[in-house]
């Protein structure tokens, strides 16, 4: 592959997001947050009122919604449908289902083509592309450039998104993580997991710069 592909995995929390953005900005590449995806999947499930517990009914409909997502670092859009959803789809009733969605076989199948046709094509016309998720290194970009899996410990993570979202509680984001990562780390296809030849960075006590500038360090090290 001619562009540079940096995979981060990682559990909620973990600083996936920042980091991923910040990478790419410094390194000139696209960016894609695949979670975006499949939280913009379930918002239209929900808007649908299909039953998100019910995975023969999510996979019946997991071909219909159109998803158009824009792979700028400084702003990264998501829309379903010509419906701009970047909002609603952090919102608690999206952030509660996307478990059970993204646990289907069918809508990881759909996404997991439409990312790697994202990650060809930033890599045909561009640099290269930082792509954040749960099953990037293992599934979705075996053979990315430098694979990276960013953790923390979960006191720092359930503070982090206490900090991020109003009228919360750390003790209800401790439970909220620890279930999304249960979930996530135990369903059948693509499980949160680390690949094997990922490097594990702990990111506990370490500002955003710190952690961004080890990761391009990595980056340039694997491309040198
Ligand atoms: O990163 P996030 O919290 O926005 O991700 C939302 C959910 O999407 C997460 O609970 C699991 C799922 N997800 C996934 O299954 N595979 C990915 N590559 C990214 C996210």
């Amino acid at each position: 592959m001619a562009g540079l592909v940096v995979a981060i995995d990682g559990p909620s929390g973990s600083g996936k997001s920042s980091v991923s953005r910040g990478v790419a900005r410094e390194l000139g590449l696209r960016y894609l947050d695949t979670g975006a995806m499949y939280r913009a999947i379930t918002w239209w499930m929900l808007r649908e009122g299909v039953d998100v517990t019910d995975a023969a009914a999510v996979a019946a409909r997991a071909g219909e919604p159109e998803l158009v997502v824009g792979t700028d670092p400084d702003a990264p859009t998501i829309a379903v449908d010509g419906v701009d959803v970047s909002g609603p789809i952090r919102g608690p009733e999206v952030t509660g289902a996307v478990s059970a969605v993204s646990a289907v076989p069918v809508v990881r199948r759909r996404l997991v083509a439409m990312q790697r046709a994202i990650m060809d094509e930033a890599c045909r016309e561009g640099a290269g592309i930082v792509i954040e998720g749960r099953d990037i290194g293992t599934a979705v970009a075996p053979d990315a450039t430098v694979k990276i899996f960013l953790t923390a410990s979960p006191e720092e993570r359930a503070r982090r998104r206490a900090a991020e979202l109003a009228g919360t509680t750390l003790e209800a984001q401790r439970e909220a993580l620890a279930r999304r990562d249960r979930l996530d780390s135990t369903r059948a296809v693509n499980p949160l997991a680390k690949a094997e030849d990922a490097v594990e960075l702990d990111t506990t006590g370490l500002t955003l710069d710190e952690v961004i500038a080890e990761v391009v360090r990595l980056t340039k090290e694997r491309t040198s």
